[in-house]
């Protein structure tokens, strides 16, 4: 279980994160909204231990993200909002590369396999040919490689096609539901986030997404 409890962040003067307080369980979707500049990357940020909250709490399991930095950030994976792979790689270098950065150890096969789940199959291909799509499924298995419980996503759809974006959808739910993994998902895409999330969480005061999720049987936490 994921536990944040009133947590805040200003940069500067400026109050981004509002003491925001939430849970994740086990097995949950949870999708992240807001406009432009709400600070959805921020939450994500600090989720993912790379900012800190200025004040509040987050603990995984029992780990404190205070005390126990280092066993936290162990079960965390994490997609930033832009790619982060070697283009003159293949997608076997890439994924080689980044196991050796890994403390979970994978074999070749395996690795192999975590990129065929998602319909990746390009393996020999240098990086720079792939589709925008195949990219984003890349960066998705490379956060995969050390098996995260907490697997927080920025944008992992954006500007990719709707073949690529479902297979990505569809991986999620299944890492949901058969290794329950906890995802927090950043998206702009409304469809996406009613179909995929079992909860969403809206940052900032924007009536649209309040609008839209009423007519789901979606529950909404919302934080201005
Ligand atoms: N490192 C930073 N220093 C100062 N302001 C920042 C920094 N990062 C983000 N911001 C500002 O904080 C606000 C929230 O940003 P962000 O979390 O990226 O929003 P979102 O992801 O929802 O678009 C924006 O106004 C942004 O310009
Ligand atoms: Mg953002």
């Amino acid at each position: 279980m994921l536990n944040v409890k009133s947590i805040s962040k200003s940069y500067g003067k400026t109050k981004i994160i509002n003491n925001i307080t939430f849970s994740v369980n086990k097995g949950e979707i949870i999708g992240l909204v807001g406009e432009n500049g709400a600070g959805k990357s921020t939450l994500l940020q600090i989720l993912a231990t790379l900012l800190k909250p200025d004040e509040g709490q987050v603990e995984l399991e029992q780990f404190s993200y205070q005390r126990n930095q280092k066993k936290v950030r162990k079960h965390i994976g994490f997609v930033p909002q832009d790619i982060v792979i070697w283009e003159n790689f293949t997608v076997e270098e890439n994924m080689l590369f980044f196991e050796k950065l890994s403390w979970k150890k994978k074999s070749n096969d395996e690795l192999r396999q975590l990129c065929l789940e998602m319909n990746l199959d390009k393996w020999n291909e240098p990086v720079k040919t792939l589709s925008g799509g195949m990219k984003r499924k890349l960066n998705l298995a490379i956060s995969l490689i050390h098996d995260p419980t907490l697997l927080l996503l920025d944008e992992p759809t954006v500007g990719i096609d709707l073949k690529s974006r479902k297979e990505i959808g569809a991986y999620l739910r299944k890492q949901a539901n058969e290794s329950e993994k906890m995802i927090i998902y950043i998206s702009h895409d409304m469809d996406e986030i009613t179909s995929l999330c079992d909860r969403v969480l809206c940052i900032g005061n924007d009536p649209f997404y309040k609008k839209i999720l009423e007519k789901t049987n979606k529950e909404l936490l919302s934080f201005q």
